[in-house]
């Protein structure tokens, strides 16, 4: 970390939360100034399009399309890495950390897929990589985990990770809004990723619950180890059902020790409304943490969007230029060095669950899926079926709604995959478990 009064920053990437950096840089210099004992100064941007009209002031700092001006400026200490995606951004701030410069990123997708080889790559050169802005977007969550917890064995995770998806489904039962209008309206507020794909099928979720998971339980987490489900399939009608039975609809990210196992999900989950996590709407994220000494703790905000995001990246330059970053990640590798803790098998995952088939409007058709419920041993909790039109062909569909008793997420898979197969069901259908 350099000494001299000045901090000469580079920025990577100005778009959603560029663009925020930028505006909190030029509002707040005194403010910055002030906290730090510094003047920061932004030197450089690097962006894919140099013609790109961005609604901003950038006055006479360089704009370019090639890294390597940034790279090759011996006066540029840090970068600031707002671009999305895992490829150039490894690359990219592998020649950073290589030529000296120490990186604030808000890449999650980069930090899940490569964060240790870069951040032992930081240690060996005695940089700094800072991230606070890769999960739960303004929620200080990695500076939590990473300082003001770091006496406790967590115990427990349950979130919300990802504001897109957040706003869509609250945008959903509280306008009565379409999936795809309210998704296009999170792309044009800058909280969806550039590939939206991401938000909604619980990738970005799932990539931020393995960034926390590492750093709170020293454990390594692979996607493929997590249970992870998306909202595509989600329509209004479930969440009007589940509000009727007094449940919000949210895509739960959770990692829990439970008997000596780690237990990792990302699913739509109903949760009891009353819940904080029901009431956490719109773009907001929520983080339940729980410590073995602090008990359980809430931090909740804004999850996504241009100005919480810059707020978080922001935080970090300050603890960057005051030092204090350095010492936070040097003391990671310290956190990290733990036994790897067993996971616990998805099938074996237990919990209530809502089941909503759309079916044929005929005889036996409520029998043959409770039977096949039955057969796996997975008892009903409640049934719900809407009165339909009386046709004389079989033309009618009926929805049917089903609660079911706690069972394991295997004998609900294999039960699913009889009733897919049954002649009755017509068009979608969705299963998602019951947080109680
Ligand atoms: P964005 O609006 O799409 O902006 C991306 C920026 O990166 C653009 O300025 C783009 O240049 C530039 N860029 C793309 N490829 C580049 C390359 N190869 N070299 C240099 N610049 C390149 O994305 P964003 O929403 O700001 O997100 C940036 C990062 O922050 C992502 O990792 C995202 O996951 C993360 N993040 C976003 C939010 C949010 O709410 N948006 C919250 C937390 C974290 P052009 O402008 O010329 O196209
Ligand atoms: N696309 C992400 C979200 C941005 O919606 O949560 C914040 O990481």
């Amino acid at each position: 970390m350099p000494s001299s009064p000045e901090l000469n920053i580079a920025l990577i990437g100005c778009g959603t939360v560029g663009g925020g950096v930028v505006r909190i840089l030029q509002s707040s210099a005194d403010l910055l100034a002030q906290r730090t004992g510094r003047t920061i100064c932004l030197r450089r941007i690097v962006v894919r399009d140099v013609k790109k009209r961005r609604n901003l002031e950038l006055g006479q700092i360089p704009v370019s399309d090639d890294i390597r001006t940034v790279i090759d400026d011996p006066e540029i200490h840090a970068a600031i890495h707002v671009v999305g995606g895992v490829n150039p951004a490894r690359t990219d701030v592998t020649n950073l950390l290589q030529a000296g410069k120490d990186v604030i990123t808000a890449n999650k997708a980069l930090l899940y897929a490569h964060g240790s080889e870069l951040f032992a790559l930081a240690h060996q050169l005695g940089r700094t990589i800072c991230f606070e802005a890769a999960v739960a977007g303004g929620i200080p969550i990695i500076s939590a985990v990473n300082t003001a917890l770091t006496a406790n064995r967590i115990v427990s995770i349950e979130a919300i990770l990802n504001g897109t998806s957040n706003f869509i489904l609250s945008r959903m039962l509280d306008r009565r809004q379409s999936y795809e209008d309210v998704l296009t309206e999170a792309q044009a507020r800058g909280y969806a990723e550039a590939d939206p794909a991401m938000d909604v099928d619980g990738t970005d979720a799932a990539q931020k619950l393995s960034i926390l998971t590492q750093l709170a339980y020293g454990t390594t987490v692979p996607l493929r180890d997590i249970v992870r489900q998306g909202i595509q399939h989600i329509e209004l009608l479930d969440l009007l059902v589940a509000s009727e039975l007094g449940y919000r609809v949210k895509l739960l990210a959770t990692s829990r020790i439970s008997k000596g196992r780690l237990e990792l999900s990302v699913q739509p989950t109903l949760v009891r409304n009353d819940r904080p996590v029901a009431l956490t709407s719109g773009a907001d994220n929520i983080v339940s943490i729980e410590g073995d000494a602090v008990g359980l703790m809430r931090f909740s905000g804004a999850g996504a969007g241009q100005m919480p995001t810059a707020s978080a990246v922001l935080a970090d330059v300050i603890d960057y230029a005051t030092g204090r970053a350095a010492i936070t990640f040097q003391s990671l590798q310290r956190l990290q060095e733990r036994e790897p803790i067993p996971l616990q098998p998805q099938d074996e995952l237990s919990r209530r669950y809502y089941m909503r088939f759309t079916v044929a409007d005929r005889p036996h058709v409520l029998a043959d899926i409770a039977d096949i419920l039955g057969r796996n041993e997975i008892s009903i909790s409640s049934v719900r079926q809407d009165e339909t039109a009386d046709v004389d062909d079989e033309s009618g569909v009926a929805r049917l709604v089903i609660m079911t008793h706690r069972t394991t997420e295997g004998r609900l898979r294999e039960a699913d995959a009889a009733i897919a197969a049954l002649s009755s069901l017509r068009g979608s259908r969705i299963r998602m478990p019951i947080a109680d």
